[in-house]
């Protein structure tokens, strides 16, 4: 199964909907398989953002990403990486859809709430960076059968 990174931003913390924005992606039904807090440094966000250096707004992004710590997610589904990014919501808070997480809690391109990987290539990588093999946990969900027919696993 596809296994993708959501970092829960300073947004996340400081609005107080770290249980309300994970709480959408297990009731979806996706295996949380790693989970830790973290403060991000400007090495490590140049690093992650590398493909935005060139963007004004560069140091107000990797800024706003260490205003407090982070908390970084393994989830883990079929499909995980396509249905996270679709329940995040476009980057943009008040262009995102009703019912998506920035949809319903974000007004910003910059304050919008989540990270998540856009693409399985990429969340190989960003997972990696984030995490030790150690800290990503491979236990088995007794639920699935109730989530996935078995020929969708
Ligand atoms: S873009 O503009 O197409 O590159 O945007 P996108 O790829 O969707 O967003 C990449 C990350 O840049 C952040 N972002 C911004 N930060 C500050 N100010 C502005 N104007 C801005 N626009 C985009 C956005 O939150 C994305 O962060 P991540 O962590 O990848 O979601």
């Amino acid at each position: 199964m596809e296994k993708t990174l959501v970092i829960l931003k300073p947004s996340c913390l400081q609005r107080g909907l770290v249980g309300e924005v994970t709480k959408r992606f297990e009731q979806k039904g996706l295996r949380l398989a790693g989970m830790k807090m973290c403060q991000l440094t400007d090495d490590v966000l140049s690093e992650h953002y590398a493909h935005l250096a060139e963007r004004p707004f560069f140091q107000l992004l990797k800024d706003a990403m260490m205003a407090t710590p982070v908390i970084v997610c393994c989830f883990e589904g079929v499909g995980a990486v396509d249905v996270v990014r679709q329940m995040a919501g476009t980057t943009n808070g008040r262009k995102a859809l009703p019912g998506t997480i920035r949809g319903d809690f974000s007004m910003s391109s910059q304050e919008n709430i989540v990270h998540t990987s856009d693409s399985l290539e990429n969340a190989a990588i960003e997972l990696k960076r984030f995490f030790k093999d150690e800290e990503i946990f491979d236990y088995k969900s007794v639920s699935n059968a109730f989530i996935y027919a078995s020929d969708e696993v």
